[in-house]
């Protein structure tokens, strides 16, 4: 672990989560997830944007007063009545950030913000610096970054650092960048930035053309050592790069990613399974790391080589992402090897091959006309 880097991860499911057409949270919700974040080894909580309404700045407020070993923030725009109300809702806090953002690219400044490069430039100064008198940990993100101009990025990020910003967060604000590209606008970024060493360099992903988790990581091996992420990839419209995905990629390509998190994987399944609750937004079976089917084998050729031996087709273990129990799905495709192993373990022994035979040809039966078979089924078919 020695010569890795820690990278930051940033959970920004109350916020840009929360932002997802129809996952709105009551703020008992939120401070329920914000506990379990905080469990799951998060280092910074995005808890809301307390000037959006006054349940946001509530629950950001609330959040602040509970969480002690993350850092809590809260998003605002540059405008120093936002940063004042993200300042007051976070007061109680062991440890917190104000994040302030504006936008960088052309279309955002000229149709959105009717703002020159100059103004946003202005704008960002002085932002940072009425954060900075709040707390010493100020993000700045620049909006849209993934369609902004590098020139003008460079100089919006100097200024930012030169006014107090401690990290820099480049956000791919629609989905729009392709992997290859997203990395090398952070190398090109991080190498023309004069006083990038004065900062974290962070991403924000959004998953418009599925391509979230992948920005993220071409990211980390340019340099990037923040992640912003949503536990399920929850977020506005097709969402952020999800936690787990960056989390366990990052873990199990230890030959690719030069560094480390502090997060406890095994709280993962759980805490996916919380929000989805919560939300009422149900996790598609073959997500990755937290659907029901991603570590389940139901091929016959699969079980075969899992149960000779596991890394034939696992490359992370069920249970440290936090599921237990048999990941073996008896159904249509399972072979005689995977059938047998089972009834092995529930105890279920036959006099004779042609005794198991007979059962293994019911089995088939029945599995191909639908879905798996569970334990006590399989119980009733063979006894
Ligand atoms: O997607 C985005 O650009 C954001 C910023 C406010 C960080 O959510
Ligand atoms: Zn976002």
């Amino acid at each position: 672990m020695s010569n890795r880097e820690k990278l930051v991860i940033f959970d920004t499911t109350l916020r840009d989560g929360e932002q997802s057409p129809g996952a709105t949270m009551s703020v008992t919700d939120k401070i329920e997830l914000a506990l379990l974040l905080e469990a799951l080894g998060v280092d910074v909580i995005e808890a809301g944007f307390a000037m959006a309404s006054p349940a946001d700045f509530d629950a950001v407020k609330k959040i602040a007063a509970q969480i002690k070993s993350s850092r809590v923030c809260s998003l605002s725009r540059a405008r120093v009545q936002d940063i004042e109300a993200a300042a007051q809702a976070l007061s109680a806090a062991e440890r917190f950030r104000i994040h302030t953002f504006i936008a960088t690219s052309d279309v955002h400044m000229k149709y959105k913000l009717k703002m020159s490069p100059d103004e946003v430039i202005a704008a960002t100064v002085k932002a940072v610096q009425c954060a900075r008198n709040f707390t010493d940990d100020v993000e700045f993100s620049c909006e849209d970054a993934g369609r902004s101009r590098s020139d003008f990025l460079v100089r919006v990020i100097e200024a930012a650092i030169d006014a107090g910003a401690t990290t820099i967060n480049l956000p791919d604000t629609v989905g729009y960048s392709m992997p290859h590209q997203f990395g090398q606008l952070i190398a090109e970024i991080r190498q023309r930035v004069i006083n990038a060493d004065k900062a974290i360099f962070s991403v924000h992903c959004h998953n418009d053309l599925g391509m979230a988790t992948a920005n993220s990581l071409a990211a980390i091996e340019q340099g990037a050592r923040q992640v912003e992420c949503t536990i399920n990839g929850l977020g506005e419209r097709a969402g952020n790069a999800a936690l787990e995905e960056v989390v366990m990629a990052v873990n199990t390509r230890k030959d690719v990613f030069p560094v480390y998190t502090d997060i406890k994987t095994e709280h993962l399944v759980h805490l996916s399974q919380k929000v989805s609750e919560i939300t009422q937004f149900a996790v598609q079976p073959n997500k990755a790391i937290v659907g029901r089917n991603a570590f389940a084998h139901e091929a016959g050729i699969h079980q075969d080589g899992v149960i000779k031996h596991r890394e034939t087709y696992e490359i992370m273990r069920a249970e440290d992402v936090g599921w237990n129990g048999e990941q073996m799905v008896l159904g249509k495709h399972s072979g005689r090897h995977a059938f047998r192993s089972r009834l092995d373990q529930l105890g279920i022994a036959f006099a004779s091959d042609e005794e198991l035979n007979c059962a293994f040809n019911r089995f088939k039966e029945r599995a191909d006309s639908g879905a798996g078979l569970s334990d006590n089924e399989l119980k009733q078919l063979v006894l």
